[in-house]
């Protein structure tokens, strides 16, 4: 088995054993603030279509369902995230306006749609250039991308701390990607950073796609 698939299998059973609190403390807190910035600009954009990928247990796409959003999918590698979201998707009743899809979001069928959200995942995959390529394919006028604030001695720490702690883990690791690093990719690929707002550890960044030329 290679490297990636294995990373995945340890990130899919970090997150199952995750899966019902994450859900419970959305629902007693709610989500976090930089989720909700996600679920105003899908709204702003008046987005009918969107792809949580990595979506948990979905709380963030029923918000953006809430405000207004006719149809989501929502991925995800964790069996047990995706039974929680199928839970909420059927107390909501809403099993015809958003689909759980589970498994890698490298590997699943990606529909089109008019926004992609990438809520704090790129944090846990290895493949932050891979994740974004798959997002495109959406052929999305909106995308989201909250990731962990990259300063340079902060990333070393970080840096540090998980590779001894990797030691001793199962597989799972976060991961701190450039933001420059980010951006630069969705730049190239014909996006403009929109809006960046700071929360805490993260950074979220805002991107539309540019008019085309013709
Ligand atoms: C930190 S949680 C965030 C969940 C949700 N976005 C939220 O903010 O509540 C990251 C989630 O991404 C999922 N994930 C990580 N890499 C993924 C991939 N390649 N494809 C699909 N899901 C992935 C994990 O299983 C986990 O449930």
């Amino acid at each position: 088995m290679d490297q990636l698939k294995k990373r995945e299998e340890a990130i899919g059973r970090f997150f199952s054993k995750e899966a019902s609190g994450w859900g419970e403390r959305h629902d007693d807190k709610g989500i976090p603030a930089s989720a909700k910035l996600h679920v105003d600009a899908v709204i702003e954009n008046n987005s009918e279509s969107v792809i949580d990928v990595g979506a948990g247990p979905a709380t963030v796409l029923l918000k953006m369902i809430e405000g207004g959003v006719k149809e989501g999918t929502a991925v995800d590698l964790s069996e047990e995230m995706c039974r929680e979201a199928e839970r909420r998707v059927r107390e909501n009743s809403l099993e015809d306006r958003v689909r759980v899809v589970k498994g890698s979001f490298l590997e699943v069928e990606v529909p089109v749609s008019d926004a992609v959200s990438l809520h704090r995942v790129l944090c846990c995959h290895p493949d932050r250039e891979g994740m974004i390529e798959r997002a495109l394919m959406a052929d999305p006028s909106l995308v989201v991308i909250t990731i962990p604030r990259s300063f340079a001695p902060l990333r070393l720490l970080v840096n540090l701390i998980i590779g001894i702690k990797e030691l001793f883990s199962k597989g799972f690791r976060p991961y701190i990607h450039k933001e420059s690093e980010v951006i630069a990719q969705m730049q190239d690929k014909g996006f403009n950073l929109e809006k960046r707002t700071t929360k805490g550890p993260w950074v979220t960044l805002v991107f539309k796609k540019q008019p085309s030329q013709n």
